[in-house]
């Protein structure tokens, strides 16, 4: 990528947080002159000070060396040759995307934009916002994307925890409505990646979302086939090593919660186009149902009205400190409706209190031992990595306890079985 002489930077990216922050450190080491727009003070803060606001490994170094600056007005970005958008899109409480952060993006970036600039959406998109984003774009800025102005969409697909090694290996696709914008994005995202790959907005908008469907409509799967298991008193970890053993038609993916800013919202946004109900949305019901089918299978094993019970793991998946859109928050709800005496909640990732999303009750982070110790049920709700190790500890400090075990991190092949277990005797 060779930059106009009108433009004293490579790159701004807009929205420095989990996905774009990564991306702006990245392309730093790639050795883009990078910087960043935030309207959150104390992610600049933080950036600016050195520190990383949020757990990604890899990255620590690199945010030190204070060579990605993070700004508050978006008038920088008429200084930089290519603008990427990474702000969040989430639903609505209806069937519908919320498009507010990328509308005042677009509001405070129009009167900086000037003939030369490339504009690349990276946040997940519904089908044809792109397009939208290019009207828009027209209207505020009387420039016409094509000619004056380029415009892409570039999908983010890492996975949190891993977007060190993911943005310099998987290939960037590049869609793009006309072969100008194509270039300059091809020209951007091929600094970083290996291999990257042209089509269309539309299409490139649709393989992000396809790659996020396909994973939940997978898990749906596999959640259903652990109720359908436990309905008929079978073992689903047994069952589904037996299927997967050696053959080679298909690859059962492993049951448990399902959720996340990502995978949760992504069906939402082909749906909302669309009348009828589909597979996507019964692997929505399936995933969200999952809270209330341990909850209600482990009450048909032993009441917990007036127990003490602890569960191990808050954020959305494993060793993450990002709770947006877990299922734990409504698994621990399930659990206080059955009224038991207490719940203690333990997650290594997360600070004490536990953050709480809007309207909810700040809840206590307990340690792992102080959390389980006399429990009289478990939930294992994350598979958190250093979880196989840990729980085998429930068989001294709470023996007789029920553990519900969805992710089989104790691998006793159960979903639902007592502590003791767990001793060295059954230690595999
Ligand atoms: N988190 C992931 O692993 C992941 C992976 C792939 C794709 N995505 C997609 O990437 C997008 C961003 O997700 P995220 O997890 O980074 O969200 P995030 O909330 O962590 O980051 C968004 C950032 O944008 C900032 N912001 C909001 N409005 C702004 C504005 N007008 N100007 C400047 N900054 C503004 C926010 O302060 C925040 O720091 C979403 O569309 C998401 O679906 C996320």
């Amino acid at each position: 990528m060779k930059r106009a002489p009108e433009f004293t930077h490579d790159v701004c990216i807009i929205g420095t947080g989990r996905v774009g922050l990564p991306l702006g450190l990245s392309l730093v080491d790639a050795g883009l002159d990078a910087l960043g727009v935030d309207v959150d003070p104390a992610i600049r803060d933080a950036i600016n000070a050195g520190r990383m606001p949020f757990a990604e490994p890899g990255y620590d170094a690199l945010v030190n060396a204070r060579r990605f600056v993070v700004h508050g007005d978006p008038a920088i970005a008429a200084d930089c040759a290519a603008v990427v958008i990474t702000v969040g899109t989430p639903l609505r409480n209806h069937i519908e995307s919320d498009l507010r952060q990328i509308d005042a993006v677009l509001d405070g970036l129009a009167p900086h934009l000037r003939a030369g600039h490339l504009v690349c959406l990276r946040s997940t998109v519904a089908p044809r916002t792109t397009r939208y984003v290019a009207r828009r774009l027209q209207r505020l800025t009387g420039l016409t994307v094509g000619e004056d102005l380029s415009l892409a969409f570039c999908p983010e697909r890492i996975a949190e925890g891993r977007a060190r090694i993911e943005l310099r290996t998987l290939p960037q696709i590049i869609g793009a409505d006309d072969e100008t914008s194509g270039d300059a994005a091809e020209a951007l995202f091929g600094r970083l990646a290996p291999e990257t790959l042209r089509t269309d907005t539309v299409s490139a908008e649709l393989v992000k979302l396809f790659n996020n469907i396909a994973r939940y409509v997978e898990f749906a799967v596999a959640n259903q086939f652990a109720l359908v298991a436990d309905t008929f008193g079978a073992n689903i970890h047994e069952v589904r090593r037996l299927a997967n053993h050696r053959y080679p038609r298909n690859g059962i993916a492993a049951p448990g919660l399902t959720a996340g800013t990502c995978l949760r919202k992504d069906f939402g946004m082909i749906n909302e186009w669309n009348p009828h109900p589909d597979l996507m949305l019964a692997a929505w019901k399936m995933n969200e149902y999952v809270p209330a089918f341990l909850v209600q299978h482990l009450e048909q094993r032993m009441a917990l009205e007036g127990r003490r019970v602890a569960v191990l793991g808050y954020s959305f998946k494993r060793d993450t400190d990002d709770v947006r859109d877990s299922l734990v928050p409504k698994l621990v709800r399930y659990i206080e409706r059955c009224v038991p005496a207490e719940v203690r909640i333990s997650d290594h990732n997360l600070p004490d209190p536990l953050p709480a999303a809007e309207g909810e009750p700040a809840r206590r982070n307990h340690d792992f031992a102080a959390a389980v110790r006399g429990a009289d049920a478990v939930f294992v709700a994350i598979d958190h990595s250093i979880y196989p190790t840990l729980v085998r500890k429930l068989a001294a400090l709470a023996p007789d306890a029920w553990v519900v075990d969805l992710w089989n991190v104790g691998r006793i092949e159960q979903t639902f079985y007592r502590a003791h277990a767990l001793g060295p005797a059954n230690a595999r």
